[in-house]
C-alpha cells in the first residue's frame, strides 16, 4: 500500500473529522452570536425561492440515499431481496434525480451570490467557499453516479467504498478497498473530507440548529412601516405569514 493511499484513505479522514468536532467546539465557544445561517433573503427573493428549496430537499435526498449505499451493508439488502441490479437501478435513478437537484440548486444559489450586488456585497469569503465546494462534491458524485455508472462500466461501490467507510468507525480503516475504487469516487470522497474541515468555519453550523420544520415554515414577509411605499430595507419589519 502506498503512503499517498494511506494518508488519503487512513489519516486524512481523521484529520479532517478531528476538525470538524473541534471546529465546532471552537465556534460555539467564540461565536455564538454568528452561529446561523445568516438568512439574506430579504436581499434577494426570486432566485433563493427556488433555487433554496431545490438545494435543500435535493442535498437531504442524496444523503438519504447514502444511508443504504455506504452505510448499511449489502448482504441485509440482498436478505430484503433487493438485488444488486434493482439497486443500482435505483440508486442512478433516484439518486441521479437528487444529486440532479441539489447540484442545480446550488448553481442558483451561486449565480445568485455572484449577479446580485445587494447580496454579494454582504457575502462572507466562507459564504462563497462553503457553496463551491459544496458543488465540486455535488458534481463529483454525480460524475460518479452518471459519469462512471453509465459510461464507463456499472460499478458496486457497495464492495468498496461503503465497506473503506464503515470501517473508519472501527478504527481500523481498510485502505486497499478504498484505494481499488475508480479515480472518480475517490475524489468525491476526500472532497466531502475537505467539506467536513471547513463546515464549522461557514454558515453550515446553521444545520445543527435548524428543524426539520423549516423545510415547511412560512415565508417571512417584509412589510413597510407605513404601507406599501417604497421604504429602504432598514425601515421595514419581519412579519411572519400566517399559515392557510
Ligand atoms: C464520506 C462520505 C461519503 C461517501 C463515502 C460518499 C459516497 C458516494 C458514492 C459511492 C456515490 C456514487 C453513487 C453511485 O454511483 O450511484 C456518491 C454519489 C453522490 N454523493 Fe456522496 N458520499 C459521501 C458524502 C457525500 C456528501 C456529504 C454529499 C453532499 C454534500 C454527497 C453528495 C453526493 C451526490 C450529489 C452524489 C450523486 C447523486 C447520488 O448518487 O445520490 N456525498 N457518493
Amino acid at each position: 500500500m502506498t503512503g499517498w493511499a494511506t494518508f488519503w484513505w487512513a489519516i486524512f479522514p481523521y484529520i479532517s473529522l478531528t476538525i470538524f468536532v473541534g471546529g465546532h467546539i471552537y465556534r460555539y465557544a467564540t461565536d455564538r452570536y454568528g452561529w446561523g445561517s445568516h438568512s439574506s433573503q430579504i436581499l434577494e427573493q426570486r432566485i433563493l425561492g427556488w433555487a433554496s428549496p431545490l438545494f435543500h430537499y435535493g442535498i437531504i435526498l442524496v444523503l438519504l440515499g447514502h444511508v443504504p449505499g455506504i452505510l448499511i451493508p449489502s448482504s441485509w439488502l440482498d436478505a430484503l431481496g433487493i438485488s444488486e441490479s434493482l439497486y443500482h437501478l435505483l440508486a442512478v435513478g433516484l439518486g441521479g434525480i437528487a444529486g440532479l437537484m441539489m447540484v442545480v440548486g446550488l448553481v442558483g444559489l451561486l449565480w445568485r451570490r455572484w449577479t446580485v450586488e445587494r447580496v454579494r456585497r454582504i457575502s462572507l469569503f466562507s459564504d462563497h467557499l462553503v457553496l463551491v465546494v459544496l458543488l465540486i462534491v455535488g458534481l463529483l458524485g454525480l460524475g460518479a453516479t452518471y459519469g462512471y455508472q453509465l459510461f464507463v462500466e456499472p460499478y458496486n461501490y457497495r464492495l468498496t467504498v461503503g465497506p473503506w467507510f464503515r470501517s473508519l468507525f472501527t478504527f481500523h480503516p481498510d485502505v486497499a478497498l478504498m484505494a481499488s475504487a475508480p479515480l472518480i469516487y475517490q475524489l468525491h470522497v476526500a472532497s466531502t473530507f475537505v467539506l467536513y474541515i471547513i463546515w464549522p468555519f461557514t454558515r453550515l453550523v446553521h444545520v445543527w440548529s435548524f428543524p426539520i420544520a423549516y423545510l415547511r415554515r412560512a415565508a417571512i414577509l417584509y412589510r413597510a412601516r407605513g404601507g406599501l411605499a417604497k421604504v429602504p430595507a432598514a425601515a421595514t419589519l419581519p412579519v411572519e405569514r400566517k399559515r392557510g
